[in-house]
């Protein structure tokens, strides 16, 4: 049994050795001490099995190879722990000569989406869908669709970006592409109303910018006239402007529509007396307008003698515009903070 014993030590002393952290102790704890089936622990279990003076020897001799053992172990965690700690300082060192990063400002909602979510909400409780459509549109939904063939006039004023080796493609120019697109998804009866980004060949200018965006509303059901129209469109005025508006229907073309419109309203920048945002004019478009073409309720898949509809197209930017006072279109596309922070 001493023997047992001393070889134990040893064996202990080498794995102590080749301990390398406090993962590597943990094992060898185990190994040696665990309860159950510790190497050091069976040798004691065996003492009982001695009788007399041999288990009184015995006992006393592994009582202090037992202290000896756990001296060195403690010793050995110790050293391991602080190296450990040591190390995690290291890891997080602060530096407090470093200079400081600027704290960053909170960021908030853009114009354009304030007024996008204004209006969906309005739309919404009128019981309007919102959808969405695609930014690259195929010519087909952008022109064909809305009775635009590729030879008609009206094409000239929806100059835009086209696709390089993709003939068909074009960056939509409106949000109407979607009429025919939900149409042909949702079926009727329909009311809907899609935001959304469009692109133009545009000389910009205080009213005008190549990148735009429009809110498009489609509604489709039985027998629905102009009154229904004018009734709506004045409603969504007031609602986001939440102020009497003066308006003037004039008669528009728009090939989608048939009759057409443009909605206009008395600018409430310059209160009617002309000035950039109204090109002068004390009125601003706002809404073009109209009873859906009979072509374009085909186009979605619906019978034109059976559905009849009303489709509009809001300039949200001019909107937004006239909502803020802003007296120049390019300040919502321009990035300048000094303009944004002011919403
Ligand atoms: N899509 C037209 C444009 O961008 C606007 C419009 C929409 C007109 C719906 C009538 C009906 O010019």
């Amino acid at each position: 049994m001493k023997d047992t014993l001393k070889k134990l030590k040893k064996e202990f002393e080498l794995a102590l050795k080749n301990v390398q952290d406090l993962s590597d102790l943990e094992n060898l704890e185990q190994r040696f001490f665990s309860r159950k089936s510790g190497e050091f622990t069976n040798i004691m279990k065996s003492l009982k099995d001695l009788s007399g003076d041999a288990k009184k020897e015995m006992g006393q001799l592994a009582n202090t190879v037992k202290e000896e053992l756990e001296k060195v172990f403690v010793q050995k965690k110790e050293i391991l722990e602080k190296e450990q700690i040591a190390h995690l300082l290291e890891e997080e060192s602060l530096d407090v000569t470093q200079v400081s990063l600027p704290v960053m400002k909170r960021g908030h909602l853009h114009p354009m989406s304030l007024i996008h979510k204004e209006l969906e909400e309005l739309f919404t409780s009128m019981g309007f869908m919102v959808v969405d459509g695609p930014e690259l549109e195929s010519d087909h939904y952008n022109f064909e669709a809305l009775n635009i063939p590729k030879t008609h006039p009206a094409r000239d004023g929806h100059d835009t970006f086209f696709i390089k080796d993709h003939p068909d493609w074009v960056m939509r120019t409106h949000t109407s592409p979607v009429q025919v697109r939900a149409m042909q998804k949702y079926g009727a009866p329909l009311r809907t109303v899609v935001p959304g980004r469009c692109f133009r060949n545009e000389a910009t200018d205080a009213s005008h910018e190549h990148t735009l965006f429009q809110m498009e509303g489609l509604i489709i059901d039985k027998e629905i006239n102009i009154s229904n129209l004018i009734g709506v469109m004045k409603g969504l005025l007031e609602g986001i402007l939440k102020q009497e508006v003066k308006v003037r229907l004039r008669p528009g073309f728009f090939p989608f529509v048939e009759p057409g419109f443009e909605m206009d309203m008395q600018c409430l920048v310059c209160k009617g007396k002309g000035c950039g945002a109204c090109k002068h004019s004390g009125w601003v478009e706002i809404i073009p307008c109209g009873l859906v073409h009979p072509h374009v309720i085909e186009a979605g898949g619906l019978d034109p003698k059976v559905y009849s509809g009303f489709a509009f197209g809001l300039g949200s930017m001019r909107l937004a515009m006239q909502r803020y006072g802003i007296e120049d279109i390019r300040h919502l596309m321009g990035g300048d903070l000094r303009f944004l922070k002011q919403f």
